[in-house]
């Protein structure tokens, strides 16, 4: 069995999605999810799911080897991160090579980068009146969405499209591959 943690700092729907889809799995489990955030959506559905959830504060994360210390006691195999805003730090991927395993709302390297992150995304999407727009699932380095591109899917943005509308199509995609590609990565 391959022991998978989530991180999230927001509603965690993907969190919950991928959870769901490996309930009853053989070769994969969810086992933690992690989060920076205490009011985050997550934290209330690992409740509901009987996830453990673990909180940490900013300083932990990035300056001390308490959280890959965590991940490495619990045998996690794999870090999955779903709407994860803060950068991961040195220790973290050395940790994890080619194991930390990002979603992007956005076709990168188009709309990455720090402050590139949820409704951002969108609105500038539709600003800049791009035609297409999608979904990247990426290995995760130190920088800010520039790790290798593992999958992209795309739909069209109708100049009719409101942010929210984008938004919608972007979770749909998401919701869709995000635990596929996952079980592709994890069991090949
Ligand atoms: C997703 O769109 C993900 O791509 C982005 O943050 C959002 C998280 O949504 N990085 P949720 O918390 O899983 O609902």
């Amino acid at each position: 069995m391959k022991k998978v943690a989530i991180f999230a700092s927001g509603s965690g729907s993907n969190a919950e999605r991928i959870t769901s889809y490996f309930t009853d799995s053989q070769l994969i489990s969810v086992d933690l999810f992690l989060s920076n955030n205490p009011q985050a959506g997550v934290i209330e559905r690992g409740r509901r799911l009987g996830i453990p959830t673990v909180l940490f504060d900013k300083k932990t994360f990035a300056k001390t080897d308490k959280i890959v210390d965590l991940l490495k006691n619990q045998h996690i195999d794999y870090v999955i991160l779903a709407g994860f805003l803060w950068l991961i730090p040195e220790n973290l991927v050395k940790a994890y090579p080619d194991k930390i395993i990002n979603i992007h709302p956005a076709l990168l390297p188009k709309y990455g980068g720090k402050g590139m992150w949820g409704h951002f995304v969108h609105e500038a999407v539709v600003a800049n009146k791009e035609k297409e727009s999608g979904i990247t699932i990426h290995f995760v380095n130190e920088r800010y969405d520039e790790g290798k591109v593992i999958f992209q899917a795309k739909f069209d943005v109708l100049p009719s499209d409101s942010p929210d509308d984008v938004a919608h199509k972007v979770q749909l995609l998401e919701h869709k591959y995000f635990p596929e590609i996952i079980e592709k990565l994890i069991v090949n």
